[in-house]
């Protein structure tokens, strides 16, 4: 029997540290706060992630122009942007133990959570960006930022994707890349990072039409985390209230995912107006106007965005998977991930040591039309299954003794444990049709 509600924090991260999914960065010297290297595993499944997102983003009607921004920009774009003087949190330290905190993630009327006092510094607010000078000599040299957002990036290429892509509204600009944001207080593993990816859409419209696809980002976003194997019943969509929205939005929803610390945004849906050109065209005095096919009239375009963290995504489909099984004979732990989402997608064993050579050669034969399979020989048959159930990997493959005699091998299936003989010569068709997207 399935059990998905033992699955806690502490589990995931012992999981993904035990099997290299992921590593705290710079471990060795203590780690890095915030910061996290993804290993193997980890960034097989990363991958994937970019790989679906890409693949959903791109089946809609209009063109998808994909940009590979730079991390620094000028202070001139944050200026622009806004995020010199919004991007902050409140922060609030405890003047007994010294420790730090965002003033919202904690009630500041109580004591301090780490200590028991109460005694609070005024609530500030603190600049989450990352400012660092360009050039060496210090006369010369010039303010620079780590993005928070790759959005900004494709609102200050606008004019030259425009002029190079033979696009017309309504098209996306989508991004995939690293952000930096110097959280007061890095928490919950991977759901709140200093260095972190994210996948942004940032779709132009005419401006009367951004509610239109304001409603239709928000479905086609929703129905994604379905396709990719995400319970419905775990993620709901929630508008954020006046007060809550960025100085950029007029209105916003958030993919909320029901973690065990509670619901939490995964993907924020927003209509950004027309505010990041507006704001660009004035700080570099530029035209970033269309002309309106129909009116003749020019427009400054608007702009609906959809927003995915992708640490945070792989964070809530690790959680999401993730089963405690009683069989039989014992319990087993299963990462129940998409099959496409899965980092590897199937392991090969031979029955026996014995029969490593044959199982070898189609392991090869495997592995030459692009899936990631590992071969795996030692242990037992049952245990060789756990260590691939713990990792998610679909599909596990056995060569043995009849496999020379009637040339077909035996394969099982993660999920329901069903095992079904195929033959060799079959098998590339068989897993073609399997992962077909
Ligand atoms: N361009 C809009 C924007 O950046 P956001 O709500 O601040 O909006 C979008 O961030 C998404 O990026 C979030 O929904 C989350 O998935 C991810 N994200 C934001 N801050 C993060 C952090 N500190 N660590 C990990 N992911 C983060």
């Amino acid at each position: 029997m399935s059990d998905t509600s033992r699955v806690t924090l502490e589990k995931i991260t012992a999981l993904c540290k035990r099997r290299g999914f992921v590593y705290q960065s710079a471990d060795l010297y203590g780690g890095l706060n915030g910061v996290y290297d993804f290993g193997h595993l980890g960034s097989l499944m990363k991958n994937n992630i970019r790989q679906q997102w890409k693949h959903a983003i791109t089946q809609v009607d209009g063109d998808i122009i994909f940009l590979d921004g730079a991390i620094l920009g000028p202070q001139a774009v944050w200026q622009a942007s806004g995020h010199i003087k919004n991007f902050h949190d409140p922060m609030v330290d405890c003047t007994s133990c010294k420790k730090r905190f965002r003033a919202d993630d904690i009630n500041i009327k109580k004591a301090c959570p780490h200590c028991g006092n109460t005694a609070w510094t005024d609530v500030r607010e603190f600049n989450l960006m990352f400012q660092t000078q360009l050039g060496a000599a210090s006369n010369h040299s010039s303010t620079a930022y780590l993005r928070p957002e790759t959005a900004q990036t494709i609102f200050s290429n606008f004019k030259n994707i425009f002029s190079t892509n033979r696009v017309k509204v309504p098209f996306g600009v989508a991004q995939i890349g690293k952000a930096f944001r110097n959280e007061i207080t890095p928490k919950q593993f991977l759901f709140r990072m200093r260095e972190f990816e994210q996948m942004e859409l940032e779709w132009f419209c005419k401006p009367n039409q951004s509610d239109k696809y304001f409603e239709f980002w928000k479905q086609e976003r929703f129905n994604f985390y379905t396709k990719i194997g995400v319970n419905p019943e775990k993620i709901r969509l929630r508008p954020h209230a006046q007060n809550e929205l960025a100085h950029y939005s007029t209105q916003c929803v958030d993919v909320e995912y029901q973690f065990p610390f509670g619901w939490k945004e995964l993907e924020g849906i927003a209509d950004r107006g027309n505010y990041d050109l507006t704001q660009h065209a004035q700080e570099a005095n530029k035209d970033l106007s269309q002309i309106d096919d129909e009116t003749k009239e020019r427009f400054i375009p608007h702009v609906i965005e959809s927003s995915v963290g992708v640490d945070r995504l792989f964070l809530t489909l690790l959680f999401d998977a993730y089963c405690e099984e009683q069989l039989e004979k014992d319990t087993r732990v299963v990462l129940k991930l998409h099959k496409n989402i899965a980092p590897i997608k199937l392991a090969i064993f031979p029955l026996s040591k014995q029969l490593a050579e044959p199982t070898k050669q189609l392991f090869n034969e495997i592995k030459k039309h692009g899936y990631i399979c590992t071969f795996d020989q030692t242990g037992s048959i049952g245990k060789r299954y756990r260590r691939n159930d713990e990792i998610g990997t679909p599909l596990c493959i056995t060569y043995d003794f009849e496999s020379q005699d009637d040339q077909c091998v035996t394969i099982r299936h993660r999920d329901t444990l069903q095992q079904e003989r195929i033959a060799i010569d079959q098998i590339i068709t068989y897993l073609y049709n399997y992962f077909s997207l």
